[in-house]
């Protein structure tokens, strides 16, 4: 089995997306999801999918999970169960849960890793969130800390976080 790793960027109220979208612009960010994802398998919701502005990542082995697999066309392997996508990822060392908020909710307590980008305001119309973590079953590995400038309309501190083992 791979280690399952989670990496997401929530607000301080662990809010995640609006409309179907990110909430915001932080392209150190990207950078960092790109360097800590390349060579790796990546999967995501259909709706996360859905809202790639290229399509699939480059790179990086896309897996999708859907309900209606039929209906993606996409260069990216389409799976119906997490237990189907983890299947395909047997091979992998690290396998990287990349959104969005069902798919979160789903992996979370099984996941190994987490890369949490914390993004330093509160966006009051978001409507999607990540589910709320419980920080005793995890020890902080990195922590580093970015503040606003005039690419990065906010602050952001990323965090890496290892799953405390059990006694
Ligand atoms: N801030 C971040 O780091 C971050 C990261 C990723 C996404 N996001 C945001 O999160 C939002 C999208 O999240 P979301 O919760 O609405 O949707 P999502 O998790 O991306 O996708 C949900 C869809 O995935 C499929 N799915 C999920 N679990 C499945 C399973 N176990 N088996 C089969 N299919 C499964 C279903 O597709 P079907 O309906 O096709 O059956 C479901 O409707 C967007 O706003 C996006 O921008 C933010």
């Amino acid at each position: 089995m791979p280690k399952i790793s989670i990496i997401v960027a929530a607000d301080e109220n662990n809010a995640i997306g609006k409309n179907k979208q990110m909430l915001w612009h932080l392209p150190y960010d990207l950078k960092n999801f790109k360097d800590l994802t390349s060579g790796h398998a990546v999967v995501m919701g259909r709706r996360t999918f859905e809202s790639l502005p290229a399509g699939a990542l480059p790179n990086r082995k896309n897996i999708v999970l859907t309900g209606v697999p039929e209906a993606i066309i996409d260069n990216v392997f389409v799976c119906t169960s997490i237990e189907e996508s983890l299947s395909l990822c047997d091979k992998e060392e690290e396998v990287f849960m990349i959104g969005g908020a069902l798919v979160y909710k789903q992996t979370l307590p099984m996941s190994d890793k987490l890369y949490l980008t914390r993004v330093h305001h509160v966006f009051k119309d978001a409507d999607t969130f990540f589910p709320e973590i419980d920080f005793t079953q995890w020890n902080e590995i990195k922590k580093e800390e970015h503040p606003a400038d005039e690419k990065h309309a906010y602050p952001y501190t990323f965090h890496h976080y290892l799953r405390k083992k059990m006694e």
